[in-house]
């Protein structure tokens, strides 16, 4: 009777023996197949774990938001549904290259005192600070063409680089630079110096005004400035605006007018394309947003434009049914900074007033 008690008892602890040896032999593992992750790559726990022998309880999007290093929590059931809860640290790197915005063709005068990063600005996907260098074999004091190059480059080591064509024209001889004085029909006082016409202190270019063909070299950063000002409170609006077309140099508007007459005719083409040296784009303060054609008109985006551009020193330079004050067919998707004091007056409460009916000038060939 005893040995078989005893027999029993050993029974049982074999059993029970065997079952803890199952059981820890049974256990789940987990490890890190991956240590870093892209920043904001949508990913999920299944992607950078391997999991054996048990079973994922949440297979969680991981917060790839932020750069640097961040804990995971893993939690997994093992073949009796007990939780086990594990821990990793992986890190969250940044490996795209920052986006340079710049003029792919800049001009100046030999000697002019010129910073090329002055209109140069890069952002990347991460908030991290970006450095923007130029690069090239260049002469800022001999008229010549060279190739520059933007280097940005952002704290994770990852580099854009970017080719931009600089062009240094012979230093003009101020001494022959014709000055002339006029006034206009409604009393503003105009002068025009070396082919570039400011009335009232602001820089006037239509049909009638032009500019010189080596005038510009890309927006100014008043301009930017404030278009980016003005793009911020749009965004908090939720809504997307964007420079489709910024400066164009004499040469990149004589090819696209060309382009316009062979396709339309030249009476046509006039009606909503300047002739190369009369274009608004050439004087870096002026712009086209979004989609440059009337399915801009009816967009909330074009009617927020319309109605407070004036804040930020813009105007909508081609108003609906202006044609015969501005030369040119309604833009709604055209700019032009002129200073929020002037902006304010022409805005006009939304029934906006033209440049040329404002000073009391024409715009005709
Ligand atoms: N579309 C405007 C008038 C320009 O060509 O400058
Ligand atoms: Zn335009």
């Amino acid at each position: 009777m005893k040995k078989k008690i005893i027999i029993i008892i050993l029974l049982i602890i074999v059993l029970i023996s065997g079952c803890l040896i199952f059981y820890y032999l049974n256990q789940p593992s987990v490890t890190l197949n991956k240590k870093t992750i892209p920043l904001n790559q949508e990913t999920r726990l299944d992607e950078i774990i391997l999991v054996k022998k048990g079973e994922l309880v949440d297979n969680k999007k991981i917060n790839t938001k932020k750069l640097g290093q961040t804990k995971i929590t893993v939690q997994v059931l093992d073949f009796i549904k007990r939780k086990h809860t594990y821990e990793f640290k992986i890190d969250i790197i940044d490996t795209e290259k920052p986006i340079i915005n710049y003029q792919k063709e800049i001009k100046i005068e030999a000697g002019t005192k010129t910073d090329l990063l002055k209109n140069v600005t890069a952002s990347d996907n991460s908030k991290e600070e970006i450095k923007v260098t130029v690069d090239g074999k260049y002469d800022l004091n001999k008229a010549g063409e060279y190739k520059i190059y933007y280097i940005a480059k952002d704290a994770s080591g990852n580099e854009a680089k970017e080719e931009a064509k600089l062009t240094v024209t012979a230093k003009s001889n101020s001494a022959n630079i014709v000055t002339k004085n006029f006034t206009t029909s409604k009393g503003f006082k105009g002068v025009t110096k070396g082919g570039v016409t400011y009335i009232d202190g602001i820089l006037v270019v239509n049909k009638t005004y032009s500019l010189p063909s080596n005038y510009g070299n890309g927006l100014t950063s008043t301009t930017l400035n404030a278009f980016n000002k003005m793009k911020t409170a749009a965004s908090k609006e939720g809504l997307n605006i964007y420079i489709s077309s910024g400066f164009r140099s004499y040469t990149r508007q004589n090819s696209i007018y060309n382009n316009y007459v062979k396709q339309d005719g030249k009476a046509k083409a006039d009606t909503y394309s300047a002739r190369p040296g009369h274009s608004e784009h050439q004087t870096g303060l002026a712009y086209d947003v979004n989609t440059i054609s009337p399915a801009f008109d009816n967009t909330k985006e074009a009617k927020w434009l319309a109605n407070n551009c004036y804040k930020y020193g813009f105007i909508l330079r081609y108003p609906k049914g202006k044609d015969n004050e501005t030369g040119y067919m309604y833009e709604s998707w055209h700019f032009r900074y002129v200073g929020e004091d002037l902006a304010t007056k022409l805005y006009n409460n939304g029934d906006w007033i033209t440049l040329e009916t404002y000073f009391g000038i024409t715009s005709a060939y």
